[in-house]
């Protein structure tokens, strides 16, 4: 199927103090709903309190949800890292994809380490893009 001009935004943020696993469980079911609806694709990673997120679609369904991260309770210390048009998506397989790197939220998890490292360094092999290489950093630091 041929798109419209692809666009993203990749951010972090810090998760409230009490965030829970119920909390993390809510966030992915209501992402996963809106997101198909929307057309949007990408990855959450979760780490010691803090989010990572990249978000593909199209720039007005990433701008809208983004609005809407942006004022969410549940997290606060939205730092953007990236934000701009893009060829092709990175996580065209998955409405939110989730990596964890906190045992208590496993159970959520769509990989386990070796199978994400495996995935990141083989997209940044076809686009060395920078979020991605954050991405891949923050696995060098935390894996
Ligand atoms: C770290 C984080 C990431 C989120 N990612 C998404 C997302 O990808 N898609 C989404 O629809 N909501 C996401 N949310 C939830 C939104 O902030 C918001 O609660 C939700 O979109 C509201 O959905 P509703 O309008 O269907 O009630 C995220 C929230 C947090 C804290």
């Amino acid at each position: 199927m041929v798109e419209d001009q692809l666009y993203h935004i990749t951010y972090i943020s810090t998760g409230r103090d009490n965030l829970r696993y119920e909390d993390v469980k809510d966030i992915l079911e209501r992402s996963n709903v809106n997101n198909k609806v929307e057309g949007i694709t990408g990855i959450l990673v979760y780490c010691n309190k803090h989010f990572f997120q990249i978000i593909e679609g199209s720039k007005a369904a990433v701008s809208e949800i983004f609005q809407k991260i942006q004022v969410d309770c549940r997290h606060d210390n939205i730092v953007k890292i990236q934000e701009g048009p893009i060829e092709c998506r990175q996580f065209d397989s998955w409405n939110m994809a989730f990596k964890s790197y906190n045992k208590e939220l496993n159970g959520l998890d769509d990989f386990n380490n070796e199978q994400f490292y495996s995935y990141i360094n083989c997209q940044l092999g076809i686009h060395n893009d920078v979020s991605l290489r954050v991405l891949a950093d923050f696995f060098d630091l935390n894996g």
